[in-house]
């Protein structure tokens, strides 16, 4: 039976928006914690060429830490696997902000998802330029993916975290001392802050995801990757993608996902869909509650998920 994917989309959108307890919002970025977690977005490309949407799917927010899928993508075009000699590929069981094991790794984070592994990616992504260039670049990047020249950044909320990244700030020069990080670590985090402080909605964050879902192939022509790297940033969305709380994204979503502490998720759904939620409110370990909720019932009525056959 064909999926009615309008009407799922349009009960889960109106489910959300009945929830009262929404979890909390991130308040370590000042910025951040001004955001109504009433909000509640989700988008769907798929890979047929539609797109679904529900709730407030077209209000722009904080793309935080799904930023670093992107970073990533660019990072691996630029020096290839040698990346892995900087970042390891295992996932942390650790916050998305922890520093413990950076001592005991000599300065190679666990992950490029981690903010100490995404600093990394950030220096590799500067490569001997201005944060402007590399920042411009990216943005240049998720623009051309979603087809979208109106994702910009914020600049208030990149000057919000600078002004209080300090354990960004406490990890960058940790790894500079390992030898791990290679530019001035001001510069490295200049470009990291506003990475992380482009705004997106969940329309344009779907769409920018769709060469995850197309095994590397832009929708529009051409390739942005390969279809080995696309699978393996799919493994490494799947296995890191929610820190500490990747295994029990895996166990209740079942596909890749990336959150952001903005309350976005980009979730893949190989040669299927592309996936963008947002809700602001964030559980114990950072990830958008409401987010995951309805990420999870979405996989559960459509039948999606890495770990079984494709639904007829
Ligand atoms: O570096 C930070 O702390 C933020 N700019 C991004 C963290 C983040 O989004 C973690 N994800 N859930």
């Amino acid at each position: 039976m064909a999926l009615d994917l309008d009407a799922i989309i349009a009960e889960i959108a109106d489910g959300m928006a009945k929830v009262e307890h929404r979890g909390r919002v991130a308040d370590y970025i000042p910025e951040l914690a001004k955001v109504d977690p009433a909000y509640f977005g989700m988008a769907v490309a798929t890979a047929d060429g539609r797109m679904l949407c529900g709730g407030h799917a077209t209000t722009p927010f904080s793309i935080q830490s799904i930023s670093k899928v992107f970073a990533l993508t660019l990072a691996l075009g630029k020096v290839g696997d040698q990346l892995w000699n900087r970042v390891g590929r295992e996932p942390s069981g650790n916050a998305f902000n922890s520093i413990v094991q950076l001592e005991h790794e000599q300065g190679i984070p666990r992950n490029p998802f981690i903010n100490a592994g995404a600093i990394v990616v950030a220096d590799v992504n500067l490569g001997g330029h201005q944060p402007r260039v590399a920042i411009g670049e990216l943005l240049r990047f998720v623009r051309y993916l979603s087809g979208d020249d109106g994702i910009a950044i914020n600049e208030a909320v990149a000057a919000s975290e600078t002004m209080t990244g300090f354990r960004n700030m406490a990890l960058a020069n940790y790894m500079r001392a390992f030898g791990n990080i290679h530019h001035a670590p001001e510069l490295v985090l200049g470009s990291y802050f506003h990475q992380c402080a482009i705004e997106m909605d969940c329309r344009q964050l779907a769409l920018a995801g769709r060469y995850l879902m197309l095994d590397g192939r832009h929708p529009g022509g051409g390739r942005v990757v390969s279809p080995r790297r696309a699978r393996r940033i799919n493994a490494l969305m799947l296995t890191c993608g929610h820190y500490d709380a990747s295994g029990d994204f895996a166990f209740r979503v079942g596909i890749p996902g990336k959150s952001g502490v903005g309350g976005g998720i980009l979730a893949i759904v190989p040669g299927r869909a592309s996936i963008a939620v947002w809700s602001p409110g964030l559980n114990a370990s950072g990830n958008s509650q409401l987010g995951t909720r309805a990420l999870e019932e979405l996989a559960q009525r459509t039948g999606w998920s890495v770990f079984s056959p494709p639904p007829d």
